[in-house]
């Protein structure tokens, strides 16, 4: 089952009105499906800087495609998918889509910078996952908070975190490392790399990949 034109387009056409009437600007629609290209924190961070968004869920076999083709030559149209998977409809993409770009718009966050230091966060170099993090009390249950948390040394406890997150980065996304621009790396970061198992691979820089696996290395 497909779901039809006649009343996707009876509902955009009365959102877009709504939304006119109200003074917004061109908005963009946000047509979540698997064949769609993945939603990261780069499309997170473009989306937060429209005005406005209008989703379209569908449910069974999606909509009737001349809906996204009328609708493309009004406003950008983003066809996203959240992952490699099959839901039964559109509606937890579109929250996941929402608190995605929510929390990137001024006055959410209470620190406006602490996206900054996330996972995938775009403009660094390296896009590098998040390490563990840890709060009060020291001791719980016989764990403890890694000893240089403690130290207050502001360039070890900054070292750590960088190394644990090539860590986690490694072991988890292996394909992020491989991508990561040789520059992107100091000789602390490389040192790390090292001992993980991961060297510069000038075979792949034409193909975008500057860091490869070495053999017997295992995580
Ligand atoms: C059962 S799915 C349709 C799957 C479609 N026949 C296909 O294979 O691409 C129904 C709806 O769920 C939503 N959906 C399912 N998986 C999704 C995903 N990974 N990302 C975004 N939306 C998804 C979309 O709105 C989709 O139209």
């Amino acid at each position: 089952m497909v779901m039809k034109t006649e009343p996707w387009g009876d509902a955009l056409d009365s959102v877009l009105a709504d939304g006119y009437e109200t003074g917004s600007h061109e908005p963009a629609l946000i047509v979540p499906t698997p064949s769609g290209r993945p939603f990261t924190q780069e499309l997170a961070v473009q989306l937060s800087e429209r005005p406005w968004l209008i989703f379209t869920p569908a449910r069974y076999e999606g909509i009737d495609r001349r809906v996204v083709d009328e609708y493309a030559t009004r406003m950008p149209v983003y066809e996203v998918s959240i992952g490699d998977y099959v839901l039964a409809g559109g509606e937890a993409a579109v929250l996941v889509v929402t608190e995605a770009v929510a929390r990137l718009l001024p006055g959410v966050l209470g620190n406006a910078e602490s996206h900054r230091d996330d996972s995938f966060a775009p403009g660094a170099m390296a896009s590098l996952l998040e390490g563990p993090v840890y709060t009060k009390p020291p001791e719980w249950r016989g764990r403890d908070i890694p000893d240089v948390l403690l130290s207050g040394h502001h360039g070890k406890i900054a070292r750590w975190r960088r190394d644990e997150a090539l860590k986690r980065t490694t072991a988890h996304r292996p394909d992020l490392i491989e991508r990561c621009e040789p520059k992107a790396f100091d000789k602390k970061d490389r040192e790390m790399l090292s001992i993980l198992g991961w060297a510069p691979d000038p075979a792949g820089e034409p193909y975008g990949r500057f860091w490869r696996r070495t053999e017997g290395m295992e995580q």
